[in-house]
Formats: structure tokens, sequence, C-alpha cells
């Protein structure tokens, strides 16, 4: 078993066993949304902002399939590597980058504590992105 590597850049949120297969947890930030953690069939983890950006539906209560996720409110489909909703829809949430060290999963701390409105600008396609703070 590898050894937790802990330093100032990155927070550990959970475990992979925390995650369920196809499925999400969200980790909650202090300053707006919550992000929502995926884990894809592959075991890859993925963190998107819990916001999707038709109408703000909550993705970590979508379905899982392959590298993405269904919004549960009106199936958008978003990937789960960069947040794009799939055509014909339009828009992004914001992705976040992720470590998995072993069983533990990280992420960075700044993204967790940065506050919703400035991810809209950094966190995704700019002027694509219809996900209002
Ligand atoms: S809010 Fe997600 S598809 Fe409409």
């Amino acid at each position: 078993m590898s050894a937790v590597v802990l330093d100032a850049a990155w927070t550990a949120v959970c475990t992979l066993a925390d995650i369920p297969a196809l499925g999400a947890r969200r980790v909650r930030r202090p300053d707006g949304v919550d992000i929502a953690l995926f884990r894809a069939a592959s075991d890859r983890v993925y963190a998107l902002l819990d916001r999707c950006p038709h109408k703000g539906g909550p993705l970590s209560q979508g379905i899982v399939f392959g590298e993405f996720v269904a919004c549960p409110l009106h199936n958008w489909t978003i990937r789960l590597d960069d947040g794009k909703a799939q055509a014909p829809d339009e828009g992004c949430t914001p992705a976040f980058a992720v470590k998995v060290d072993g069983e533990q999963v990280f992420l960075r701390r700044d993204q967790l504590l940065a506050p919703t409105a400035a991810l809209m600008t950094t966190g995704c396609g700019g002027a694509a992105c219809t996900n209002a703070a």
C-alpha cells in the first residue's frame, strides 16, 4: 500500500470506497456550490461542480455511464473530464483536478476554497459557460 501524500496544495476529501461505483459523492465547499466526485466504471475519479449547466440540476444525483453523467432533471449528458454538455446541448460546468493516491482521494485546496463566481470564469469554457454563479 502506498503512503498517503499530504501537502499544502491538496486536501484529502474521502476514500475511493466512499464513492459508489458508477455513482457520486458530494464534497462541501465553504463558499459556494458543492463539488460532485464521480467514480466511473474504470474506477477513475472525476470532480465537477455539482450544478448542471442547463438549469442547475444536482449532477451528483445523475446517472453515471462510461465517462459521462446524465443530469437527473432533463437528462443532459455532461462529460466527466471537462464538464462540457454534449451536443445538441451547449454549456459546461467547471471541472476540478483530482488526485488519487492508493485509496485516498484529494482535491486541490485552492479550488475547494474558491468562490463559485471565480470558478465560472476559470474553471470551464469561459464565454460558453451558461452556468451563472
Ligand atoms: S438542469 Fe440539468 S438537464 Fe436541465
